[in-house]
């Protein structure tokens, strides 16, 4: 009776061993039969009761047998299958198809010359400071000689932070030399690039945020013959080397003497053309020595120490460069626009 028995389930192993299932339907019928919850395997345990005890360990083993052997198989089966789905989908592929093409951005043009004029003034030490945009009151205006009752606050349009009377958007980076001279001591030599705000009417020629690249240099000895040459050398650098400067006099309450640098037409080459405006020159930044008030708003002694500042738009000068004529495209992102800049730097 039990050899009977041991029989079947022998039998059952090497129906196991020898089936072939092909379809992922057979694959599936071969695990309902024997490892589903009604498979062929269980009720073989169940016949252990019929077994005499001098043989029951056999025939656990043996039934274990039927069910690892079921069990290897069908893992066997489903490898099979998912790397034929594999092979499948493989084949689908299209190796000559062309590959997507990768958009490449290219450089703001304002970054673009802003970061020609901070490589240009690079080359001869000055070093990148950076700082905020959201600014108080003192570094923007007070420290820079221009106390709340002074006119010269009327000469920009400021924004203010909602219900603050001293928090505001700085107006020129300006600020960033009291946020320099503050913090650091002589010598110092820095370029400050970044954004500024004006409460202005939006038109082809102006905006109400752009751009400005400050200048400091404060040092022992420096004076108005070194800004000058370093100011020529920026000019012919950055508008090329028969470029021409022309420093006419003009005011800044944080700047004496003060001055209005013009460069000469590199369109025309002073002869006269609709960017000059027929005058032969282009009008680039602001420059003077800094004020002694100034020196020592920032705790820096002005008996010892003298220094020159200047401070131009990016905008302009980008305008200039790329002959642009309406300042807000260079605020509207169009990719029509953007895409004819190409730059290395
Ligand atoms: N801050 C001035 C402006 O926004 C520009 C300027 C003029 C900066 C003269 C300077 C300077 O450092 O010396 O119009």
């Amino acid at each position: 009776m039990s050899a009977e028995i041991f029989e079947k389930v022998k039998q059952i192993i090497a129906e196991i061993e020898s089936a072939t299932p092909q379809t992922k339907e057979e694959v599936e019928a071969f695990r309902i039969q024997y490892l589903g919850t009604k498979n062929q395997i269980k009720p073989l345990m169940g016949e252990m009761r019929n077994i005499p005890n001098e043989e029951k360990k056999a025939y656990g083993q043996l039934v274990n047998q039927a069910k690892s052997v079921a069990e290897a198989k069908f893992n066997a089966l489903k490898e099979r299958a998912e790397s034929a789905a594999d092979e499948a989908t493989a084949g689908d592929i299209d190796l000559t198809a062309p590959a997507v093409v990768e958009e490449l951005g290219s450089r703001h043009p304002i970054s673009v010359t802003q970061n020609k004029i901070i490589d240009i003034f690079g080359r001869i030490g000055f070093k990148v400071a950076e700082d905020r945009e959201i600014e108080d009151d003192w570094h923007n205006f007070s420290a820079m000689n221009t106390p709340e009752d002074h006119p010269a606050r009327d000469m920009q349009d400021t924004f203010y932070l909602k219900d603050s009377t001293s928090m505001l958007l700085r107006t020129h980076t300006s600020s960033v030399q009291a946020r320099t001279m503050k913090y650091q001591k002589p010598p110092i030599r820095i370029i400050a690039p970044g954004r500024v705000y004006r409460n202005e009417t939006i038109s082809a020629r102006a905006h109400c945020q752009f751009h400005q690249v400050e200048g400091l240099y404060v040092d022992e000895n420096v004076s108005f013959a070194d800004m000058k040459q370093t100011l020529l050398y920026f000019a012919q650098e950055m508008y090329g080397p028969q470029t021409k400067i022309r420093l006419r006099p003009s005011y800044f309450p944080f700047t004496e003497p003060s001055a209005e640098m013009d460069v000469s037409c590199f369109i025309c080459d002073t002869k006269g053309c609709n960017v000059c405006k027929y005058t032969g020159w282009v009008e680039i930044m602001g420059c003077g020595m800094v004020d002694p008030k100034v020196l020592e708003n920032c705790d820096i002694d002005s008996e010892k120490y003298t220094g020159f500042a200047f401070g131009m738009g990016i905008e302009r000068q980008a305008m200039m460069l790329y002959k642009i004529t309406d300042i807000r495209l260079l605020f509207e992102n169009d990719v029509r626009f953007l895409k004819q800049f190409t730059s290395a730097i």
